[in-house]
């Protein structure tokens, strides 16, 4: 499973990482500027991430969990988009960090509006490899995303200051602004494994 030659960059930001939530805790704007470089650094690479957490389903997208902090501070998710793929408009609920590692996305903010439609997208983000988005309920956390080709995959790797696969959270209909609840999961039941001997 490990056999990518670069996998240790994947233990190094699970190291980094780990310290910065024990120096700053819960603390969102400490975090997202001690995280940014750390991710900055991660996706500047393109071979580290192990190819079973890079397949696409033909049908939806995926999102394959790298590492979940034991005390649920921080997660670490790969996004594959297969061609044309796209979320629904959602929330996140805590901070969140996405770097586009393959291919690109586009991202589609949106605001309330306290009228109808309630919703109002702003304008949207192209986001190409080694490109950082930072999303949060302070930031702004509601936003649409798709795979910007329609012949390729994409990948993104997305950091959350939660163990994002439990984190209850809202896809929405932008024109009526009607919330529903959510529990994305996780598309495996298994994490690379960072302390085999291909970690180092
Ligand atoms: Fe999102």
């Amino acid at each position: 499973m490990t056999t990518t030659p670069g996998f240790h960059r994947l233990r190094d930001f699970v190291v980094a990482m780990t310290r910065l939530v024990d120096a700053h805790g819960c603390v969102e704007e400490a975090l997202l500027e001690g995280a940014r470089p750390l991710l900055a650094a991660l996706i500047a690479e393109d071979d580290w991430l192990p190819e079973r957490f890079a397949q696409p389903d033909a049908t939806h997208y995926r999102q394959f969990l790298l590492h979940g902090d034991p005390l649920g501070r921080f997660s670490l998710v790969s996004f594959v988009w297969g061609p044309g793929q796209r979320t629904p408009v959602h929330d996140h609920s805590v901070w969140g960090l996405v770097g586009v590692l393959r291919g690109a996305e586009i991202s589609v903010p949106y605001r309330r509006t306290g009228g109808t439609p309630a919703l109002a997208a702003g304008t949207p983000a192209r986001l190409t490899p080694r490109m950082i988005e930072a999303v949060s309920p302070v930031l702004g956390d509601i936003h649409e995303v798709s795979n910007a080709f329609d012949d390729r995959v994409s990948i993104s790797i997305h950091l959350y200051g939660a163990n994002i696969g439990a984190v209850r959270r809202h896809v929405f209909d932008p024109v009526s602004g009607a919330a529903k609840e959510f529990i994305s999961g996780y598309s495996a039941d298994v994490v690379p494994n960072l302390w085999s001997s291909a970690g180092r």
